[in-house]
């Protein structure tokens, strides 16, 4: 059948006539919002670049995630800026480090909120790159071993899910090792299968003071034009043990996420990153676009492509307008 008896605009006649046959819902249940944590008291130092994302010192973090929860978000997703960095990130593997505090912290605070622990070394290390360095070159098989001590040292400290950013070969196998035998058995790996190389990360180094002290990370985080490298990069964490893979950053790569959406039975996540948010915040400082819509629209059309989570600095904002009843 085809038009006049097909006549697609019957049912976008009213409000309730569209949302009927709606195929996308955003809820905030998909929302997690990712939280700076750094030393001290007291501390919400505002990112320049990134507009309403501060780091938070470890109290004011856990008041953060209160207020958040209150609003509807059910998720965090934990970085930290530790007091000191070092050539290996040791910190990072410290009952006492940053990230491992604002566990605690969360957990007392608001026992209920989903903690997300990223696993890397970037914030960590000296030089600012996400693992151990043989010369200028970032060592594998020796960056895996801090990987599986990092994250068996957040799962003891309270993470519900453990997400390895590094982009090292084998890393999902080698924590899911340790995580087991360190009984951990429970903890699920949230691993960021298909991470690209990606400019779009340039206010979080901001952020999260996590900026390479020499080179880029090309020589293990992906090329954005590989596709079929990406379904053998999630093909891989799947092998390894995954529970859930994502798709980093977003937007820009929404064919990929749609891909893995058809291979994989997994749950999908996808990171809107910051770069992401930084040009919406940005464009609508200027007057040249509406926040609230262009940010809603993203987020649903990130759904649209797969996603069941989506990690995303708009997570607060999103969450109250869904509470408002946002139904565009
Ligand atoms: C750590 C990490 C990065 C991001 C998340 N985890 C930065 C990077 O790889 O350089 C980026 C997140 C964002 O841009 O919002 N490796």
């Amino acid at each position: 059948m085809s038009f006049p008896d097909t006549r697609f605009r019957r049912f976008r006649k009213t409000p309730a006539l569209r949302r009927m046959v709606r195929e996308t819902r955003l809820s905030a249940d998909n929302l997690v919002l990712p939280l700076f944590a750094c030393g001290g008291s007291g501390i919400a130092k505002p990112v320049s670049s990134m507009p309403g994302v501060f780091q938070h010192s470890v109290d004011r973090l856990a008041e953060t995630a209160r207020e958040a929860y209150a609003e509807g978000v059910r998720a965090v997703l934990l970085f930290g800026i530790p007091e000191t960095k070092d050539a290996t990130g040791s910190s990072s593997w410290s009952q006492d480090g940053i990230v491992q505090r604002a566990l605690r912290a969360i957990t007392s605070e608001v026992p209920e909120m989903v903690k997300i622990a990223d696993v890397c070394f970037c914030e960590y290390t000296d030089h600012g790159h996400c693992g151990v360095l043989d010369g200028e070159v970032v060592d594998n098989d020796a960056t895996l071993e801090n990987l599986a001590r990092q994250s068996v040292s957040l799962a003891a400290a309270g993470a519900d899910v453990i997400a390895p950013s590094d982009m090292m070969d084998g890393r999902v196998g080698a924590i899911r090792k340790a995580l087991d035998a360190a009984g951990f058995a429970d903890t699920p790996i949230l691993s960021y299968a298909v991470k690209f190389a990606s400019a779009f990360y340039g206010p979080f180094r901001e952020a999260a003071e996590s900026a390479p002290a020499f080179g880029d990370r090309r020589s293990y985080q992906m090329d954005p034009a590989n596709a079929r490298e990406a379904m053998r990069e999630a093909a891989a964490d799947v092998e390894e043990g995954a529970d859930m893979l994502m798709v980093k950053p977003a937007l820009p790569y929404l064919d990929i996420l749609a891909g893995l959406r058809q291979r994989f039975d997994l749950p999908l996540a996808a990171y809107h990153v910051s770069g992401e948010y930084a040009m919406l915040k940005a464009a609508a400082e200027r007057g040249w676009i509406n926040y609230d819509r262009v940010m809603m629209e993203s987020l649903l059309a990130i759904r649209r492509a797969g996603a069941d989570l989506i990690m995303t600095y708009a997570a607060r904002d999103a969450a109250r307008l869904l509470a408002e009843g946002w139904t565009e």
